[in-house]
């Protein structure tokens, strides 16, 4: 059977099969692409899509079942991209949400400070543990899982350490240039694209977000920002929803959406782009009951990518330590997925964050920001809850109005699933790349049936003798209910490999007993083994094989 982990898959190969096959796109391609975004072609977006709505249907639509027996109670929201730019104040995303950042003076690069490495130049395998004369004045930055940017950088240091007689060793010391140590030695540095040491600056803070100008004024009171996540859309209509739905705390908001963050180096194809889709619930709940609530989302979360076909040997959870917390976060674990330029190693595809009652709080009380005028201005919003089950409880309970007052109004805390729509189609895009010599395309996309953008292909065998016919009409028969494609053109072997590719799970041939005996020959994507069904039964056939 071909291998199904993804340490063994090509990255360079899943890129080349999706611009070959429609799944994704440069963006902007005929003007030289634009760094950081993608499109989506006919099949990556048919991909993305039953992923999307897949998601919506078991988290809005039919909810999972909670610790109680009962399906938990979530809304659906759309929210817009562009908010009042208060909102972004107050959540804190103006103050803090950025990402330390290195530029190269000379070349006019720009690095992320924390995912710089730096090599030195000498060999700390001779024993003395002295370094050589000289030595100190040369460090090595390179770009950290670059492996090209890592040759580059040996290459570098070992120019550098002959000159002055010594190796490099074979696994030099490396330090993040982040760290303390090299406070003020930045002067030594040689950076990832130069040759000359002293042109990396110290690391400075970047903000992510997108600016823009609303209406016809570009000035500072204009200014407003492209959401970088579509969790504040939430928490701003969390008391609208309170207010209009018959919703009570337990209860979750849940959204689909574009986010855009000014990534400083978007990389891995579409693992980290500047323009994303994200799917989030934030899930209102009692103060006290938040810690079962986080444990149901977290192994809910990795039950739900499972679903998807995903292999469980390909997925771990890795829970965040206290210093790598976002700024709103009280705890948060990561489902994490082995990709091909991870592996062995996992990457982030879904992050569970306990965000306690950060942002409800935030969004009454406001933040004060010196710069922008708004000191003093709070949204007022009342965010307090009042829980009429305890209220209920405590008065049974005979409790004084305090007793009562304090154990039946609170401010829900938020356990929130994120989880990126578009890491989403990545993942299932290395999960079913599976290299095959066996078959004509040496590559086919094994997706689970139901996730597939094409779920069936329908050939007349030759394009004469009345096959057409009988093919359009299985196709028109077929149509409403199943994504198909008819296909006429080339041989059958091509088409086979074609629809390989494109990872379309059943292809269904008329042929000359079709026209006899009412039969079609179906070919199974995986096994390539071939039967005879009766036409009549290719619905039925799919409507089982598609469900699974
Ligand atoms: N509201 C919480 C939030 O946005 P996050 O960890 O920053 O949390 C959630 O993002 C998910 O969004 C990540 O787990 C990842 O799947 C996806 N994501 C984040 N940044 C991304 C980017 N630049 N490109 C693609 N996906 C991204």
């Amino acid at each position: 059977m071909p291998d199904t982990d993804p340490a063994s898959k090509s990255m360079e190969a899943i890129v080349a099969l999706c611009k070959r096959r429609g799944f994704v796109y440069p963006a902007s391609e005929i003007y030289g692409g634009i760094n950081g975004f993608w499109d989506y072609g006919p099949l990556g977006t048919a991909l993305k899509n039953n992923i999307r709505d897949h998601w919506w249907k078991h988290t809005v639509e039919c909810p999972p079942i909670g610790p109680d027996g009962e399906p938990v109670s979530i809304v659906g929201l759309d929210s817009s991209i562009i908010q009042n730019p208060r909102a972004w104040e107050a959540s804190g995303h103006v103050g803090g949400f950025s990402d330390p950042m290195v530029d190269c003076t000379e070349t006019k690069k720009r690095y992320r400070a924390d995912q710089v490495l730096v090599m030195v130049s000498w060999d700390v395998e001779d024993g003395s543990g002295d370094e050589p004369n000289g030595a100190i004045d040369r460090l090595f930055a390179f770009n950290d899982s670059d492996d090209k940017s890592y040759a580059l950088a040996r290459k570098k240091a070992e120019k550098f350490a002959k000159k002055i007689g010594v190796t490099v060793a074979s696994n030099p010391t490396i330090w993040p240039l982040t760290h303390a140590e090299f406070d003020g030695a930045y002067q030594y540095i040689v950076g990832p694209d130069t040759e000359t040491p002293g042109t990396l600056t110290e690391p400075r803070e970047f903000n992510l977000m997108f600016e823009t100008f609303v209406g016809a004024i570009r000035d500072d009171s204009a200014k407003a920002y492209l959401r970088p996540e579509t969790a504040q859309g939430i928490f701003l209509n969390y008391k609208n929803v309170l207010d209009t739905m018959r919703v009570k705390v337990p209860f979750g908001i849940a959204q689909i959406g574009k986010s855009f963050r000014n990534e400083v180096t978007p990389r891995n194809f579409i693992f980290r782009s500047r323009e994303f889709e994200l799917m989030e619930l934030e899930w209102f709940c009692a103060p006290d009951d938040s810690p079962k609530w986080y444990d149901f989302w977290k192994h809910e979360r990795m039950r739900w990518w499972e679903s998807l076909g995903v292999s469980k040997s390909n997925l771990v959870f890795r829970d965040h330590a206290e210093d790598e917390l976002a700024h709103y976060s009280k705890m948060c674990v990561d489902i994490e997925y082995k990709y091909p330029f991870t592996a062995p190693g996992y990457g982030e595809l879904e992050g569970v964050a306990h965000r306690g009652c950060y942002d409800l709080n935030a969004h009454t009380r406001g933040t004060v920001n010196d710069k922008s005028g708004w000191k003093n201005e709070f949204s007022n919003a009342k965010m307090e809850y009042l829980d009429q089950e305890r209220q209920q409880k405590a008065r049974e309970a005979g409790l004084s109005k305090e007793e009562i007052n304090a154990a039946s109004k609170y401010i829900p805390n938020v356990i929130e699933p994120a989880s990126g729509l578009t890491r989403g189609v990545l993942v299932l895009l290395c999960e079913a790349y599976t290299e095959d010599e066996s078959r004509p395309s040496k590559v086919f996309m094994k997706f689970k049936p139901r996730f597939a953008p094409i779920k069936a292909g329908i050939f007349p065998l030759v394009n004469k003798d009345g096959m057409p016919e009988v093919a359009q009409k299985l196709y028109m028969g077929l149509r409403e209910k199943f994504t198909c494609q008819i296909d006429a053109k080339q041989s059958i072997g091509k088409r086979y490999a074609r629809m390989d590719e494109a990872g379309t799970p059943y292809c269904f041939t008329v042929d000359g007993d079709t026209l006899s005996g009412g039969t079609v020959t179906v070919r199974d994507r995986d096994s390539q083994s071939q039967e005879r069904i009766n036409i009549d039964q290719v619905e039925k056939f799919l409507a089982e094989k598609i469900g699974e």
